[in-house]
């Protein structure tokens, strides 16, 4: 049986949501104020999510895998550290971005660019580094039930008005057989309103084509 990469998921979101501000970033005429605090404003959140999911695995990941792989956890920890340094400057950046002298918002904007894209590409080879060789201890030294209590503690400081947002970026990053099987386990294990409110988003998030063919899998009527 091939065992779910409990880091995937969230970091397929991670990987979009950077690309997507990078891109975003990249096209905004910082010149233009509002283009500005539009790009600002999704830094932010960026950086929120960011560092939201470190705490996470630094909270409830790294004391699962210390034990077993101290180099390897020392080594990841000090990635965390590195790319903290690297959102903290990025952070930094921010009230620039939105300075009242167009010369000033324009220079800021260049250094954002600039940094977020070195934070991608340091973000990408960790989080590599996580699924490919973090993983591969948590399934040697952890059975799938002791993974989905993890997994279930992570969820459980994530407050309930944090969850449609997370969702949003979740569920359009997943393929579908992805979407499928977190949908129909969604379905065994939620209360019938609650599982109602996530395919409802599921359905808005992820458009009518792709929404028909999870719907399908699932088993679940699409147009309803
Ligand atoms: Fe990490």
């Amino acid at each position: 049986m091939t065992r779910p990469n409990r880091f995937q998921p969230i970091h397929k979101a991670l990987r979009a949501t950077l690309f997507d501000a990078t891109a975003l970033v990249a096209r905004t005429e910082f010149a233009h104020q509002g283009e500005a605090a539009a790009a600002a404003r999704t830094v932010a959140t960026l950086l929120d999510l960011l560092d939201g999911h470190a705490h996470h695995e630094e909270q409830f990941v790294m004391p699962e895998l210390a034990p077993h792989a101290p180099a390897l956890a020392a080594s990841l920890e000090a990635d965390h550290s590195r790319l903290e340094g690297l959102q903290a400057e990025l952070r930094a950046l921010l009230p620039r971005t939105c300075s009242d002298v167009t010369a000033e918002r324009e220079a800021a904007g260049q250094l954002l660019g600039r940094a977020l894209t070195v934070l991608v590409a340091d973000h990408l080879r960790h989080m590599d580094r996580e699924e490919s060789e973090a993983m591969p201890v948590l399934w040697a030294y952890r059975t799938e039930e002791e993974l989905d209590a993890m997994d279930g503690r992570i969820r459980a400081t994530i407050p309930p008005e944090r969850m449609p947002a997370m969702m949003r970026l979740m569920l359009p990053a997943l393929s579908t057989p992805e979407l499928a099987g977190m949908l129909s386990t969604a379905r065994a294990q939620m209360p019938p309103p609650v599982f109602a409110q996530l395919s409802g988003l599921a359905r808005e998030v992820l458009g009518p084509e792709r929404w028909a063919n999870v719907a399908r899998r699932v088993g679940l009527d699409s147009p309803a």
